[in-house]
């Protein structure tokens, strides 16, 4: 059974002026071991569904089934959750905190997991200073010691990199691939950097005014609204106007241009070029990337 479950919900919020339609029909799963990457601009519903995954929330109507059970205290203890700004009491230090919530996954030899997890997360020299004098960035590896604890079989990410300088967000980032791919843990993550989900996701969905408006592979969401990417090879020499001809290729001097639907199509070009006898100086490639995706998404809604 796959760990997350989402099936059909929905999810409003009653106000005193107004029902605001959080979720709204939402289907989803997320695979074993699998990094997915839940996408939308600002408002679009990913957190309210993270916290109904994590029971602080119930949904309206619909069902989620986490690691095979109703969210509540029993499957608590065997996921966990990372937060962008996340906070801890001011005056503890992240060994206290890490001691407090290691007491609260009643996790055994905790010293040791504490350790263990600093030299993990490059937070020794962190463990006895005041939370309140950390910065972002340490903060956030405080979160994720945190969030290791227990060992989770599936982490939840709520905008892990938010405020982190380019230069902490890269090793973030490289910290979440090296825990799914050493110990197998499944990522949901929720972002809109999308350079970030592009490097780390290999599926994800795309929310937008509480609905999925997309799901599947990165390559796949792209292609659906892109279609094609653009190539352009550079030769040694000026091809031949019927080798062009006969390939429906595109010439401008010495270079060939293509538009190709695929990578197959792409081997396919170059390894036509490399039989006709022609070298390749250059080969520039203009793909559409997930932000262009993102935006053409959000205007077509
Ligand atoms: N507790 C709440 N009460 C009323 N409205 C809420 C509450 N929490 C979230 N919302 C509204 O629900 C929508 C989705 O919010 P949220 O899930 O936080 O979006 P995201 O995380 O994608 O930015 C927004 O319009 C937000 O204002
Ligand atoms: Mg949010």
């Amino acid at each position: 059974m796959n760990p997350i479950i989402v099936s059909h919900v929905n999810k409003t919020f009653r106000t005193k002026t107004q029902d605001i339609k959080a979720l709204q029909n939402v289907s989803f799963e997320v695979e074993q071991g699998e990094i997915f990457g839940l996408l939308g601009p600002n408002g679009a519903g990913k957190s309210t569904l993270i916290n109904i995954m994590l029971n602080l929330l119930t949904p309206t109507d619909g069902s989620v089934l986490i690691l095979g059970e109703k969210p509540g205290p029993r499957v608590l203890s065997r996921i966990n959750v990372v937060a962008g700004g996340s906070e801890f009491h001011w005056a503890l230090t992240p060994r206290d905190i890490l001691s407090f919530y290691a007491r609260i996954y009643q996790v055994t030899n905790f010293k040791e997991r504490i350790a263990q997890l600093a030299s993990l997360l490059k937070i020794h020299h962190l463990l006895d200073r005041k939370f309140s004098w950390l910065s972002t960035g340490e903060r956030l590896r405080v979160a994720f010691a945190k969030a290791m604890l227990n060992r989770p079989k599936l982490l939840l990410m709520d905008e892990p990199t938010l405020g982190l300088d380019p230069g902490i967000a890269k090793d973030v980032r490289a910290e979440i691939q090296r825990l799914n791919r050493d110990t197998g843990m499944t990522i949901l993550l929720t972002s809109h950097y999308m350079h970030e989900v592009e490097q780390l996701c290999n599926r994800i969905a795309f929310i937008s005014k509480g609905k999925i408006v997309d799901i599947g592979e990165v390559k796949e969401v792209k292609l659906k609204h892109f279609g094609t990417y653009e190539i352009t090879v550079t030769l040694d020499k000026k091809p031949k106007a019927s080798w062009v001809s006969a390939h429906a290729l595109r010439v401008e001097e010495n270079k060939i241009k293509a538009t190709l639907k695929d990578e197959e199509s792409l081997s396919t070009l170059l390894a036509m070029i490399h039989e006709s006898g022609y070298r390749i100086n250059d080969i520039a490639i203009k793909k559409p990337t997930l932000e262009d995706y993102f935006i053409k998404v959000l205007h077509e809604q």
